[in-house]
């Protein structure tokens, strides 16, 4: 039997993207089966770990739990779509980069993501808001160390370390 598959259209990382889909297909699977972002890493597949973590309209969702067809007309922005055109590493992805905050790199892209929401709409979090904003995402090489450095100097507009 032919499987249905739906019109939609999302502005991805900034360029308006059509596609069709399968109603059930996930926003994560779409993103990277369909349009081979695979930054986005799928963990749990059941909204726990947070490796899936996209900015949907700004904000910070599990695309595991989302279908694709329900982010029709949203602006969806992945890991990828946070570096500059140049291929510059925004301030976050740096700060990881410089403090040790990457470590396997499963868990990376979703905290990288989580972490730049927070900044958008925090971006002098204390200690505990950081820690607050990131419990969502878990990392199993267990290094939040690195991790909560790393957004601390990116709140505190460290630049990047000259390539
Ligand atoms: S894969 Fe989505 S939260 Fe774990
Ligand atoms: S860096 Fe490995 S799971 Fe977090």
């Amino acid at each position: 039997m032919t499987e249905v598959e739906i019109g939609i259209e999302l502005t991805l990382n900034g360029v308006k993207r059509p596609s069709r889909v399968p109603p059930r297909r996930t926003l994560a699977d779409h993103l990277r089966t369909d349009h081979h972002l695979t930054g986005t890493h799928l963990g749990c597949e059941h909204g726990v770990c947070g490796a899936c973590t996209v900015l949907l309209d700004g904000e910070a969702v599990r695309s595991c739990l989302v279908f694709a067809v329900q982010a029709d007309g949203s602006e969806v922005t992945t890991v990828e779509g946070l570096t500059g055109e140049d291929g510059a590493l925004s301030p976050v992805q740096a700060a990881f980069r410089d403090h040790h905050g990457l470590q396997c790199g499963f868990c990376t892209p979703g905290f990288v993501v989580s972490a730049t929401a927070l900044l958008e709409r925090n971006p002098h979090p204390t200690d505990e808001e950081i820690r607050e904003a990131l419990s969502g995402n878990l990392c199993r090489c267990t290094g939040y160390q690195g991790i909560l450095k790393a957004v601390r100097a990116a709140a505190d507009g460290e630049r990047p370390a000259v390539e």
